[in-house]
């Protein structure tokens, strides 16, 4: 639908119109070096004054040029309508594998650290999918996601597809050997980040404080570590990615300062869902789901008492760290470190 629209506004309107109505087609035009086209005329028009060169070095003629300018516009303004709209997440209950009724209606706003705690196999994941796809009573468990309180129809959630949620997964897998540096680059400009330098950076210095070990712009992403690679992948979702959801799926053990890294991400004004065995992470959400035989079968919410028993948590959990670091080292475990 909106690929028609676009199509008809770019085959009707100048490119001055055009620009108007959407000032980030200068950012495109620029990307392709056509930042000096006629703007007084169509685009197709004014594409036959463009040398062919030009072009070619994109590996694009006068055609695709035209349809990539409608992709664009397709894409950056979905993205916008999503960020923009999404203030809240309701869960609606639907049942369990033992067909038994959920009973729950659960609002997120966003801001919020929602955790999943549940055994293996009891349903963490098929949750975080059911949200990841606005199940609307069409997935095994029949729950029904809203949006601002309101179902989300065929053609929204087919257009918020991708956009609304940036899902972290246990397993990342880089196709491209890139460097780190050219890695975020390539997200920056896809994503039209304005002040990409900067935020390129900054993603960059975060993504080292996540990972224990550090490691430079130059190294290629398939060299990194998991978690390094996997605090590549919270930084960049912290700072570049306009989804207002994130779904993290079992991140511990993956050698990254958890906790800050939750926090960055939901200082981003975003909602957090995180399934987890890891008492810190669990227990660093306001509230967290408990799942039993595939259906929400409590919601808690995190007590004064649990909050304060996080530092407690927190130097336990130094202290695994330090050992696992000094084991990494080849170093050998005293009892002096076990008391630190
Ligand atoms: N309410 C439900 N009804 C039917 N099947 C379910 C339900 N909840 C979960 N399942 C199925 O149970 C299996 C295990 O769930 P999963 O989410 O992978 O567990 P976990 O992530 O907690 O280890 C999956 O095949 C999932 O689709
Ligand atoms: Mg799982």
């Amino acid at each position: 639908m909106k690929t028609h629209y676009f199509m008809e506004l770019i085959n009707h309107q100048t490119l001055e119109e055009i620009i108007k109505a959407y000032p980030i087609t200068t950012d495109f035009l620029a990307n392709y070096r056509l930042e000096d086209i006629p703007k007084n005329q169509l685009l197709h028009q004014a594409l036959k004054e463009v040398e062919d060169e030009i072009l070619e070095d994109f590996g694009l003629d006068q055609y695709d040029v035209i349809e990539s300018l409608c992709v664009f516009l397709v894409s950056f303004t979905q993205a916008e309508t999503a960020v923009n709209h999404v203030a809240s997440i309701t869960i609606k209950g639907g049942q369990n594998k033992l067909n038994e009724a959920e009973n729950v209606e659960l609002t997120i706003f966003t801001g919020d650290i929602i955790s999943i705690v549940g055994p293996t196999g009891s349903g963490k994941s098929r949750l975080l999918n059911d949200i990841e796809c606005l199940a609307q009573r069409d997935t095994p468990t029949n729950r029904l996601i809203l949006v601002n309180g309101e179902e989300v129809d065929d053609i929204n959630r087919f257009e918020m597809d991708g956009k609304l949620v940036a899902q972290l997964s246990q397993n990342m897998n880089f196709v491209m050997d890139l460097t780190v540096r050219e890695f975020l680059e390539m997200h920056a400009k896809c994503r039209l980040t304005p002040n990409a330098d900067e935020v390129v950076s900054k993603c960059f210095e975060c993504a080292n404080l996540l990972a224990g070990e550090r490691f430079s712009e130059a190294t290629k992403v398939t060299q990194l570590s998991g978690g390094q690679s996997r605090a590549l992948m919270i930084a960049d979702t912290a700072y570049m990615s306009d989804s207002p959801i994130v779904l993290i799926d079992e991140i511990e053990n993956a050698g990254i300062d958890r906790r800050r890294a939750l926090f960055l991400l939901a200082k981003r004004e975003k909602i957090i869902f995180i399934s987890t065995h890891d008492p810190l992470l669990a227990l660093s959400a306001n509230k967290r789901i408990v799942i039993k035989n595939g259906g929400i079968a409590k919601i808690i919410e995190t007590t004064a008492e649990e909050k304060q028993s996080l530092e407690a948590i927190e130097t336990f959990d130094n202290t695994l760290l330090t050992l696992r670091n000094s084991l990494r080292g080849g170093e050998l475990i005293t009892a002096e470190l076990l008391r630190e």
